[in-house]
């Protein structure tokens, strides 16, 4: 048996989202995003979406208790496994989570800041089944509905230029720390990012495989 509680490390726009997709579907996982959680509760101006959206405005972290609080019963209820795509973010995040669950990988997708700020300004979102699109590589200039349902695409608020170099900036701050924290761990699998999304996909599944 392959690995089945899953964490996604790795700076904005490195392409968490787009391999969490593909491998729960593969592996029958859950895919547990706390940046669309928090999307969605913002969307639906619940108390905690209007606590977090000025923080995700600016591409600063939301407070680490709000956090933990909202992701703690979604881990526990995943029986048979999951991808954490963007928590832990914190070394406190971190250290609650060792006290939630035990992990079988960490993978880490690594990508310089260059190349995160030219995919984070070409990327597009479907609003209606969150299918991940990119002007660079995967989606015509003027396309403005989703191939795979027809829903509305649309640019997250956080990918202007000035909030993508201050979340690369927090990035390095806040999260690059659990690097070395899962490293110690025996639990860090590096992954390159710039790969072409295919071939990462295929380094992510042999590495869970292994
Ligand atoms: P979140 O939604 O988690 O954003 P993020 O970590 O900044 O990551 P992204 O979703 O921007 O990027 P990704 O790595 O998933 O890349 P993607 O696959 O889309 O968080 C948003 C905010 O919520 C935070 O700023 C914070 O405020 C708050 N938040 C969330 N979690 C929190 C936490 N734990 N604690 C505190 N606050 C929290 O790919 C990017 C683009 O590149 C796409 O266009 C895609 O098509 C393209 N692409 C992907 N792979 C490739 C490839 N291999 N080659 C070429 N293009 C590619």
């Amino acid at each position: 048996m392959g690995a089945t509680r899953i964490v996604f490390l790795g700076p904005p726009g490195a392409g968490k989202g787009t391999q969490a997709k593909r491998v729960v579907v593969d592996l029958g996982l859950e895919h547990l995003s706390t940046g669309d959680i928090l999307r969605e509760e913002v969307a639906r101006s619940t108390g905690l979406g209007k606590k977090a959206k000025g923080f995700m405005d600016r591409g600063e972290l939301v407070p680490d208790d709000l956090i933990i609080d909202m992701i703690r019963g979604r881990i526990e209820r995943a029986k048979k496994g999951f991808v954490l795509d963007g928590f832990p973010r914190t070394v406190a995040q971190a250290e609650a989570l060792d006290r939630i669950s035990t992990l079988d990988a960490v993978v880490n997708i690594d990508l310089a800041r260059a190349e995160v700020v030219r995919r984070l300004t070409a990327r597009r979102v479907c609003r209606a089944c969150g299918t991940i699109y990119n002007l660079g590589f995967n989606l015509a200039a003027g396309t403005t509905r989703c191939e795979a349902c027809g829903g509305e695409l649309y640019q997250r608020d956080d990918d202007q230029p000035s909030v993508i170099e201050n979340r690369y900036d927090v990035y390095e701050r806040s999260t690059a720390p659990l690097i070395a924290f899962y490293r110690a761990r025996g639990l860090l699998k590096p992954v390159d990012g710039k790969l072409g999304s295919d071939r990462v996909f295929a380094e992510v599944m042999r590495i869970l495989a292994a």
